[in-house]
């Protein structure tokens, strides 16, 4: 399964695409299963059905931690760092780690959690969340983690679709230098939810709560009332390991859903080979376990293969711009993984704040959740890896479970900005507009994958023809992506970004519908327009038409900004808040009614030389008002 040099990429590659049955089954080989598959594959794309390993037992934590016991059971599988370089880290050996995971899943049976059930964990980055998500999986409970930074609107949203049962949170949380409340934004949603029955707290800050009786309960004290030993349930393939939501095009979430055993796979699979992991390796990610960067390249991936991880509760720049550098050297850091909005920010910051640190243990510089512009790319590679690290640059998505697209560390080509190659299994393509293939080298076109790979999307929770229609309806018998890619002349692909009306804003995914719907909240709108444009540091910024009753004066627009901008904080979160407001009079639309984003996204990109044909609007003269008050 350990992909050693290129040409073994290469062969890898081919056989996967002739012979995928084989090939998958070959490495599903080296798990732990408690009945192996009858059938490794059967698919469609129409409907879509895709099923893996059908008719296999198990269950991923034994995969994750039971197995690694006997040979590795005092090696530190997890490193904590909190937010305060002044507290203590903290570190979990696999035996540990068995017992707190137990542990807990012993707590959430207590709770009535079964099999199958919906758990919604809304908590920070410390330890206890790693221990939550693996012990729904150790009893086979569905996790839907929520980002600790979604207002209560948007996770009484999530928590409803899913139908969750249980409500895990902490009193509050530390992120830089603000303490936020947790447990009271948990309150606020559940007002608006039937199906909770239960809120387990976890103590992070010893802030004051609110415990109801019968519904509210402490962590500390259900964790004593039961022993550090839970038997694994026996899971089938395909049950449901997790759901993850995430923004499409139309304004609400959808709940991604992953399997069991395909994801067990193909995140153990690519983490290895990928990050061509050593076994002494330590493995920083710098992402939230809230976003599938956390679950597959913090916790699965990197548990899976029995190695050494390191969880930070904090941002790079608190208390100063070197804390990375200084977890990387105190903890002998392999690999460090983090995403370009977190490099552009600490490169504003110049390099003195790395120049004490040689980081020598660095070996591999990772990069995900949005297109990395050469310029960081680069800053990255001669400041942080210091010229003797590898780069990848791993595309993949909510959907896709695991990374896609990237060089394997040292083996394959890199190319700065450039993803790289497919990973063996991933039958990538270009399509043209109308849906025919392009081949050769050089070329651009939508990105679509023509074949299943064991770590896909199954459905979306509760609505499996949402799927259908938003990945498999576009180019038929293709799942698309939603991005756009180049091929380069050597064919290593770039992604150059999202061609539907998802923008993508410091790595966060948010569908230009849901902002518009949030902002259309505020009592003074009337009508709103999002749309994305380029932002030094943020990659995407978000930028808003607004249409009010009237005009507002020049005097009322700055606390009307406020207002919406607080509108949209209470919505979704802080951090959908838009960069800029523009008030307008009216909407450049067709004469259907629809709205032209393009001339939109021209204007707020600050180049409105070519503007195409407007003469077809309802309201031509709409156009120069807005090019007029544009916001640059
Ligand atoms: C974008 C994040 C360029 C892309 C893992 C994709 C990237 C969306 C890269 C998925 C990359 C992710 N280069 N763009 N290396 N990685 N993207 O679901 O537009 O939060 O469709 O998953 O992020 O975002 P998601």
């Amino acid at each position: 399964m350990h992909i050693t040099d290129y040409s073994e990429y290469q062969i890898a590659y081919q056989k996967s695409l002739e012979e995928p049955d084989l090939f998958w089954a070959e490495i599903a080989e080296h798990f732990h299963w408690r009945k192996k598959w009858n059938k490794v594959l059967e698919w469609n794309f129409e409907e879509p059905n895709v099923k893996w390993f059908q008719g296999a037992k198990l269950n991923i934590t034994e995969n994750c931690i039971d197995r690694h016991l006997e040979k590795n059971g005092n090696k530190i599988a997890l490193i904590w760092e909190p937010n305060d370089p002044s507290e203590a880290h903290k570190t979990y050996t696999f035996i540990e780690l068995h017992k707190e995971v137990c542990r807990f899943a012993n707590v959430l049976k207590n709770m009535g959690v079964d099999k199958g059930d919906r758990v919604c964990i809304y908590m920070p980055m410390i330890p206890e969340l790693a221990f939550a998500v693996l012990a729904c999986a150790r009893i086979g409970a569905v996790h839907s983690v929520v980002f600790a930074g979604f207002s209560a609107n948007s996770l009484a949203d999530r928590i409803n679709d899913a139908g969750a049962k249980l409500v895990i949170c902490s009193d509050a949380m530390s992120r830089g230098s603000k303490q936020l409340p947790l447990k009271n934004v948990v309150d606020e949603a559940l007002k608006t939810c039937s199906t909770v029955e239960k809120v387990l707290v976890v103590n992070r800050l010893n802030w004051p709560i609110h415990l109801r009786n019968g519904l509210d309960f402490v962590y500390d004290m259900e964790a004593e009332k039961v022993d550090e030993n839970c038997p694994a349930t026996e899971m089938d393939a395909e049950d449901m390991l997790f759901m993850l939501y995430t923004s499409g095009s139309t304004g609400k979430p959808k709940g991604v859903v992953h399997s069991t055993a395909g994801y067990m796979v193909y995140t153990a699979y690519s983490f290895l080979n990928v990050f061509q992991y050593d076994i002494d390796d330590i493995h920083f990610c710098t992402a939230d376990i809230g976003w599938i960067t956390g679950h597959s390249y913090i916790l699965y991936g990197p548990l899976l293969n029995g190695a050494t991880t390191v969880m930070f509760e904090g941002v790079p720049n608190h208390p100063d711009p070197s804390r990375f550098w200084q977890l990387i050297e105190k903890h002998s850091v392999t690999h460090f993984y983090t995403a370009p909005t977190a490099i552009r920010s600490l490169m504003q910051s110049g390099t003195d704040h790395l120049t004490p640190f040689a980081m020598h243990s660095l070996k591999v510089l990772g990069s995900v959740g949005e297109p990395i512009n050469e310029e960081a790319w680069h800053w990255y590679h001669v400041n942080v890896g210091k010229e003797r690290c590898q780069i990848v640059d791993t595309w993949f998505q909510t959907e896709t479970g695991g990374i896609l697209i990237s060089a394997l560390a040292g083996i394959s080509p890199t190319r700065p900005a450039h993803a790289g190659q497919p990973l063996p299994g991933i039958h990538a393509v270009l399509l043209d507009s109308k849906g025919n293939e392009i081949e050769g080298n050089d070329k651009e076109g939508y990105l679509c994958i023509k074949f299943p790979w064991p770590s896909m999307l199954r459905t979306t929770y509760g609505d499996h023809e949402r799927c259908r229609q938003t990945y498999f309806s576009a180019y038929k018998g293709y799942y698309f992506t939603g991005d756009g890619a180049r091929r380069d002349e050597n064919g290593l692909y770039r992604i150059i970004g999202r061609v539907d009306d998802v923008i993508n804003v410091s790595g966060h995914r948010f569908g230009t519908a849901e902002i518009e719907n949030a902002v259309n909240q505020n009592k003074n709108v009337v009508e709103s327009a999002v749309v994305g444009y380029p932002h030094e540091l943020k990659g995407q910024g978000i930028y808003v038409y607004v249409i009010c009753q009237n005009m507002p004066e020049a005097a009322e627009q700055n606390w009307l900004r406020s207002s919406i901008i607080q509108t949209v904080a209470e919505e979704i979160g802080a951090i959908a808040k838009p960069d800029k407001i523009q008030f307008v009079s009216g909407l450049p639309k067709t004469r259907s009614g629809k709205i032209m984003r393009r001339i939109l996204r021209k204007v707020a990109e600050g180049d409105v030389s070519n503007l195409g044909d407007t003469s077809t609007l309802l309201d031509p003269l709409v156009v120069e008002e807005i090019i007029i008050g544009a916001v640059l």
